[in-house]
């Protein structure tokens, strides 16, 4: 008798994908009949819609979520010889759109709970640096930051405080969504995030209407009118076909973050009951609605549990293998091992399971048994 081995990948887009195809095929279609692909009335359209459900007066669509952090620091207006302070633990676009423009990310090591830039040690890397002219927490796999403490110590120092929430859409801290407590927020609708597209794009969240404003033309060469350039600024449109996809899917956004939090909760409900010796994601008070962008578990012999999953078809992925000071590209800053521990040895210990919305109960019973097996053994 042959036993087939149950496949649960990380995320299964195609599952998602079969649930909403009719509706998006309608969105989309008439946009390729039409041959309008460059700022069509759906760029606007959800703009409107991304704003309304960040809770920010403001939003700019561009080509990614490296090029939203891009376009909110060109709108700043940093450059060579500033600096802003950031987390060493993060997907490398945080600290790599900084570098692309000259500005030198200063790495503060994380809250070993929350995985999140630690505010304690915000303070004190300010006063080691001068010309920190902001500082931007992410907001790491769908949890927010701390920012109350982040906005008071960046107000004291005549900073801002700008929000990587490429993976937290619709999170919130203290009841206020991530994205519009600071100065601009982030967004990436890369397709693996809670709303991806059918490629890349991203957007910039903002209250300020002069940044707003500024955001609307770095994205288009630095102008509005064809032609007519008030500064330098570079392509990054939203392409309207993503813009289409995104908005038939922020329909479904809210249902698929409930079920992306009922799947944590069972994890963790399960790794207790049966007393796995991993680390559970911890749910800070402030953390008013953390949207599980990944489940991420602490675990001892962690690739080795990784092969043992993925053995038994099991996709897992590990957020982050080098935290981002000891990059070789960063290597002229001078960090070395050992300066920021707590990024370290999350590094050495991160593993991200499935959590995506289209998984049954059976599945997470599976992954979660064998997690739980690999310890036993
Ligand atoms: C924390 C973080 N910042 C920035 C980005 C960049 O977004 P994108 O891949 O859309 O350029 C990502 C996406 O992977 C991310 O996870």
């Amino acid at each position: 008798m042959t036993t087939t081995t149950r496949q649960v990948p990380l995320l299964d887009l195609v599952a998602q994908h079969a649930t909403i195809r009719e509706q998006v095929l309608a969105e989309v279609l008439p946009l390729i009949d039409s041959q309008r692909f460059i700022m069509g009335p759906a760029v606007g359209e959800l703009e409107c819609k991304v704003a309304g459900y960040t809770q920010s007066r403001y939003a700019i669509g561009c080509a990614s979520g490296s090029d939203a952090l891009l376009l909110a620091w060109m709108a700043l207006e940093l450059g060579p010889g500033d600096k802003v302070i950031t987390t060493p633990y993060s997907f490398f676009a945080t600290a790599g759109s900084l570098a692309r423009i000259g500005i030198e990310p200063v790495f503060v090591d994380i809250d070993p709970l929350t995985m999140n830039l630690d505010p304690n040690q915000v303070e004190d890397a300010l006063r080691r640096h001068r010309n920190v002219w902001a500082i931007q927490p992410v907001h790491l796999f769908g949890g927010a930051a701390d920012m109350d403490p982040l906005l008071e110590i960046a107000s004291r120092h005549g900073a801002v405080v700008v929000e990587d929430a490429a993976q937290a859409i619709g999170a919130e801290y203290k009841g206020r969504r991530c994205g519009a407590i600071g100065a601009m927020g982030c967004f990436s609708f890369y397709p693996g995030k809670n709303l991806g597209g059918w490629g890349d794009s991203g957007m910039v969240t903002t209250n300020d209407a002069a940044l707003a404003g500024v955001l609307a033309k770095a994205r288009l060469h630095g102008g509005r009118t064809k032609y007519i350039h008030e500064f330098v600024g570079v392509n990054s449109r939203i392409d309207t076909l993503q813009a289409a996809v995104l908005k038939v899917k922020m329909q479904f956004l809210d249902a698929w973050t409930e079920a992306r939090q009922r799947n944590a909760a069972r994890y963790t409900s399960l790794f207790r009951e049966m007393n796995t010796p991993v680390g559970l994601p911890a749910i800070a008070p402030y953390q008013t609605r953390h949207v599980f962008n990944q489940y991420t578990i602490r675990c001892p012999r962690r690739d080795e549990l990784k092969s043992h999953l993925a053995a038994q078809g099991i996709g897992t992925e590990i957020y982050y293998p080098l935290p981002l000071h000891l990059q070789e590209c960063f290597a002229d800053l001078g960090y070395q091992k050992g300066h920021l521990p707590e990024s370290e040895r999350l590094a050495e210990e991160a593993l991200s399971l499935p959590v995506y919305p289209e998984l049954t109960g059976e599945d997470l019973v599976y992954v979660a048994s064998h997690v739980n097996a690999f310890y036993a053994k």
